[in-house]
């Protein structure tokens, strides 16, 4: 534990919270989910934004908004539909847990999202953060949405000098944050501190000076607002090697969809041959089993992409094939390829290479 000195607790009673509210009524972004009640929309924008940044989600609330206006617009999609929908957002279970939930309500619950926070919590998908959040924000239920940024505004502000890895300094700031919580608006309050974290209160550089809490902000006096929050955890990161091979008869092309346990589940994929080790070219070409009669017409480049606790290292064998190996793959046209969701780091390839394989294909 780091000791900063005489690090004290601010008084709970003198916490801001009108001022912080008038700097949310004045300052806060306008966003599409903050001008509606409606628990579908509310529910929709918080799932895209677990472990997404406001910027990037955006984009797909709309699109899911205009394709899914009502929960039983999305209840009744396709899993691939909704898949393809959510191409590119990342932690794809996400998706998944969200199809299940709409179908959920659709059928076992009328339509109708529940209005307690038990029941919220009950949804497959939705933990304490989300139910907190949809709950106040549609129906003004009195709870603090807690969440990672709330940990950073709340341990500076209160100058908490515990590791914030540690479920005990987990459960203080979680009764801060109730004992703070403005319960004449709750769901203003849970998306001022929420926003205070995503424009204001940033992890590296805070931009103390506009902060609404400033004046009674314990790391800003201190100056010790980089040093905080306190982190102990190491995340430990696995290297992965994917090898694909993106096999050609004619104009189809083979791909599949992966399966449970792993990540990326229920996206498409190339025929993958996964190394514990990075592989040379001709390692690459041998693993492949690719014989003498078959045409590669491309090694990529390496794709590297990185998730919380892996780092996948991607290559793609591009072979014209004469007859179709016996795997059971699924055969498309190549004009299909878009039609399926596949993870960003095979789009990445296929964005990149469309030039040559275009060139030497035709027509991707
Ligand atoms: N992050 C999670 N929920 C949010 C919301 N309602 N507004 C802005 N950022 C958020």
């Amino acid at each position: 534990m780091v000791n900063f000195g005489c690090l004290k607790k601010s008084d709970i009673k003198g916490f801001p919270n009108e001022r912080l509210q008038d700097w949310y009524d004045h300052v806060a972004r306008e966003l599409p989910w903050r001008e509606s009640k409606d628990p579908y929309r509310i529910w929709l924008s918080e799932i895209i934004l677990q472990q997404t940044r406001v910027d990037q989600g955006l984009p797909y609330y709309e699109r899911f908004v205009a394709a899914f206006p009502t929960v039983l617009g999305l209840a009744s999609a396709s899993e691939d539909a909704v898949m393809k929908l959510w191409e590119g957002l990342g932690y794809y279970s996400r998706a998944r847990n969200l199809h299940f939930t709409a179908k959920y309500v659709a059928r076992e619950l009328n339509g109708k999202f529940p209005k307690t926070h038990e029941g919220l919590l009950a949804l497959k998908g939705v933990g304490p953060y989300t139910a907190a959040a949809i709950g106040s924000i549609a129906f003004e239920l009195p709870v603090a949405a807690v969440d990672g940024n709330v940990y950073r505004v709340l341990a500076r502000y209160f100058g908490i000098e515990t590791s914030i890895d540690e479920t005990s300094t987990k459960r203080e700031i979680a009764e801060l944050s109730h004992a703070i919580l403005n319960k004449n608006r709750p769901g203003d309050h849970n998306q001022s501190v929420m926003e205070l974290g995503a424009t204001v209160c940033l992890p590296k550089n805070p931009n103390c000076d506009s902060c609404p809490l400033k004046d009674s902000c314990v790391a800003r006096r201190l100056e010790v607002q980089d040093k905080l929050p306190i982190r102990t955890k190491k995340v430990k990161v696995r290297d992965r090697f994917f090898y694909y091979s993106v096999w050609m008869v004619g104009e189809e092309v083979a791909i599949s969809r992966r399966g449970e346990g792993d990540i990326w589940q229920g996206l498409y994929e190339f025929p993958l041959k996964e190394s514990e080790s990075r592989l040379s070219e001709a390692k690459i070409i041998d693993s492949l089993g690719v014989s003498s009669g078959q045409n590669v017409l491309l090694v990529s480049e390496e794709f590297k992409h990185i998730l919380s606790h892996q780092r996948i290292f991607g290559r793609f064998v591009v072979l014209k094939l004469t007859e179709k190996p016996s795997e059971d793959f699924t055969w498309i046209s190549k004009k299909e390829l878009r039609r399926f969701a596949f993870p960003r780091l095979v789009n990445r390839f296929l964005e990149r290479s469309d030039l040559v394989i275009k060139a030497e294909v035709s027509n991707i």
